[in-house]
């Protein structure tokens, strides 16, 4: 019996791996024998090649997983990180929040602002709107840091005023003001306790002072000598005697009246085109009733003026002598909800006074364009808000958003808006 085991035994086979192998094959081994050996050697390297060459994929894919997964971020999310190539990025700078891993998973990810997708909140939102913004607040000198604390806390329409205020290097002090006030606050009306924006303090040329879209307010101004080459008479069956607009706004009031008068409602202007003397002597008479402060909320100093653009008008009622407010009128109802349809904005609405830096003026009217005018009116914005948002040229070009963000936001739109509504002040441009 244990004969037969021992034979048994020496039957069975044994692996000899190559490290066990005889220093020294015995010289009775044969070729045929060799060449087993030699092939059972590479199979065996074989095995361990693909053993290490399948550690070093799947080992450090292990790792990302694992450290994704320590961010927070999901199976399914990990998966879209996968695809859309992002897992070093994220795991690198410890990317995440509930919103970033949404925008990952629906795809709608916009990876030039990866680090902003941190600061909002799940059920928060970014557009192409948003992305402007950022890229505005940049060219305005803002950080990095400092916008991300800002999208972090506010909301957009606490956001756009910064594009008209002062540059403010302790944004926290801004946000605790927009916090503490955000009961009052909305789209429609814009206050705030402290100030952060000095009238006249940094005073610049008009962009552009041939383009119906020039922003003209407590910054950008006209020079002394600068008056519309194209200055037409209104007739007085739309305006008081002797005024004068710019004539592609001069037709456009006539327009504006006619569909008034359709719906019977009836204003004129009563001021429309002022050169800069004149302006003088409206914002000195100010002074003079009122002193300098109230002046400066109620009428422009020279060459701060809408009005010396040609492309402003101030309107009555007609008909309507009994109401002593314009506000209170049947053509400011009219004209406060319908105006933009003719080209023209309501320059400085109530509840935007700290944006504007002027009381709520229902009779002043500035004339755009129909497309530029309707697009302000449906925005919510200032037109000072909007313009730098939108339009105004950039300080340092590499702050310019991408063709998608730009295309997205409707910026080319009114990029092309300004293009095609150019006004001729050659012969009394001199700025
Ligand atoms: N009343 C407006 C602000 C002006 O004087 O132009
Ligand atoms: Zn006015």
């Amino acid at each position: 019996m244990s004969e037969v085991k021992k034979k048994r035994k020496r039957r069975r086979y044994r692996i000899v791996w190559p490290w066990q192998q005889p220093k020294n094959q015995s010289s009775e081994t044969t070729p045929k024998k060799k060449r087993r050996l030699k092939l059972r050697k590479e199979i065996i390297y074989g095995i361990i090649g693909v053993i290490a060459l399948l550690l070093l994929i799947f080992l450090p894919r292990a790792f990302e997983n694992n450290k994704l997964r320590s961010l927070g971020y999901t199976k399914d999310e990990i998966q879209a990180i996968r695809e859309q190539q992002l897992a070093r990025t994220l795991i690198k700078n410890e990317y995440y929040s509930p919103f970033l891993a949404k925008s990952i998973t629906d795809g709608t990810l916009n990876q030039d602002y990866l680090e902003l997708y941190t600061v909002i909140s799940e059920d928060g939102s970014l557009d192409h709107t948003d992305f402007l913004l950022y890229n505005r607040l940049l060219d305005k000198g803002y950080e990095n840091d400092q916008i991300l604390d800002l999208f972090k806390n506010l909301y957009f329409h606490e956001l756009t005023p910064l594009l008209v205020f002062d540059y403010q290097y302790n944004e926290l002090a801004y946000i605790e003001d927009c916090q503490k006030n955000r009961e009052k606050n909305s789209k429609t009306h814009f206050e705030l306790s402290g100030t952060y924006f000095k009238p006249y303090g940094n005073p610049l040329p008009v962009d552009d002072p041939n383009n119906v879209n020039m922003l003209v307010n407590k910054t950008y101004y006209l020079s002394q000598n600068y008056k519309p080459s194209n200055l037409t008479d209104l007739s007085t069956y739309y305006s008081a005697a002797e005024n004068q607009l710019s004539s592609n706004a001069a037709q456009a009031l006539t327009e504006w009246g006619d569909a008034g008068g359709n719906v019977g409602v009836t204003f004129y202007a009563t001021s429309a085109y002022r050169n800069y003397k004149d302006q003088e002597t409206v914002y000195q008479n100010y002074v003079n009733a009122w002193g300098q402060e109230e002046a400066d909320s109620l009428s422009a100093r020279a060459g701060f003026s809408e009005h010396q653009t040609g492309l402003t008008v101030d309107i009555a009622a007609t008909n309507e002598d009994d109401i002593e407010e314009f506000q209170d009128t049947k053509a400011y109802r009219w004209t406060s909800t319908n105006s933009h349809s003719y080209g023209w904005i309501l320059r400085y609405p109530e509840g935007k006074e700290q944006i504007t830096g002027y009381q709520f003026e229902a009779w002043h009217y500035r004339y755009l364009g129909k497309e530029l005018a309707t697009a302000v009116y449906n925005s919510q914005l200032t037109y000072d808000e909007f313009y730098g948002l939108y339009l105004k040229p950039w300080d340092d070009e590499t702050h310019i958003p991408s063709e998608a963000v730009l295309e997205g936001s409707d910026y080319k739109k009114f990029i092309k808006t300004k293009a095609e509504e150019n006004i001729e002040n050659k012969e009394g441009k001199d700025n």
